[in-house]
């Protein structure tokens, strides 16, 4: 699948391994909670086109901001400051989308449980969330103190089925290199600091595509 919206985000791969599982295409309807910089919402926005809608929700009142930039060019994105926790929005949605959001959050079930309860029946719920200490610079493990789960998606596949979903399919899946090239300056914006000729592997992804079931 093209990400256009993508650009170099090292961590592409499994987002568009795991749309080409959904079958996500025009007119689709998605939450993209956790949304940053809205890397991922712009991606969904460009496949959902202008019949679809794309909801960017973020606790932070700034990434409103920067959603609403990146996404400047597609008129289906509403970017909404909102807790995941509180997770409310004017219709239910095909997907429901997260990527390096509940390593974040007090308690992930609780989002995890909003999130499923914003699909449709029948709709989805993807999940992207890391085991950071999986990781390895020069063989070294990466830890990240400031998370407050850094290695939940060891967890996840047995979270996504307490909230009552069921899973279609899960993997892990990391990007790795060594010397110049996007994951040293992947590592380098996350982690200021230059990994020079190191190897690295980045933190694996968990991904856990899983769907609501039917009423
Ligand atoms: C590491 S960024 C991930 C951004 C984006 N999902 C991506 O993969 O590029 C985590 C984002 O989650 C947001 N966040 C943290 N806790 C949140 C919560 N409880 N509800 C909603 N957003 C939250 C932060 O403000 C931040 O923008």
């Amino acid at each position: 699948m093209e990400l256009r919206g993508l650009r170099d985000d090292v961590y592409r791969r499994p987002l568009a391994t795991a749309l080409d599982r959904l079958g996500i295409g025009p007119g689709w309807t998605c939450v993209d909670v956790g949304a940053g910089g809205g890397d991922v919402t712009v991606a969904l926005a460009e496949i959902v086109g202008h019949d679809g809608r794309v909801y960017a929700v973020d606790s932070d009142p700034l990434a409103r901001d920067e959603v609403a930039s990146a996404a400047a060019a597609n008129s289906q994105v509403l970017a909404i400051t909102q807790a995941g926790e509180d997770l409310r929005l004017p219709e239910l949605v095909d997907l429901a989308f997260c990527r390096f959001l509940l390593m974040h959050v007090l308690d992930p079930s609780v989002v995890l449980a909003r999130m499923a309860s914003a699909v449709r029946p029948g709709g989805w719920v993807v999940a992207q969330e890391p085991i950071t200490s999986a990781g390895r610079i020069a063989g070294l493990p990466f830890s990240m103190p400031d998370a407050r789960h850094p290695d939940i998606g060891a967890l996840l596949p047995a979270l996504v089925r307490q909230a009552g979903l069921h899973i279609v399919d899960a993997w892990a899946e990391a990007p790795a290199g060594a010397g110049p090239g996007p994951v040293a300056t992947y590592l380098e914006h996350l982690t200021e600091v230059d990994p020079g000729d190191d190897p690295v592997v980045l933190p694996p992804l968990v991904t856990v595509v899983a769907q609501v079931p039917s009423a």
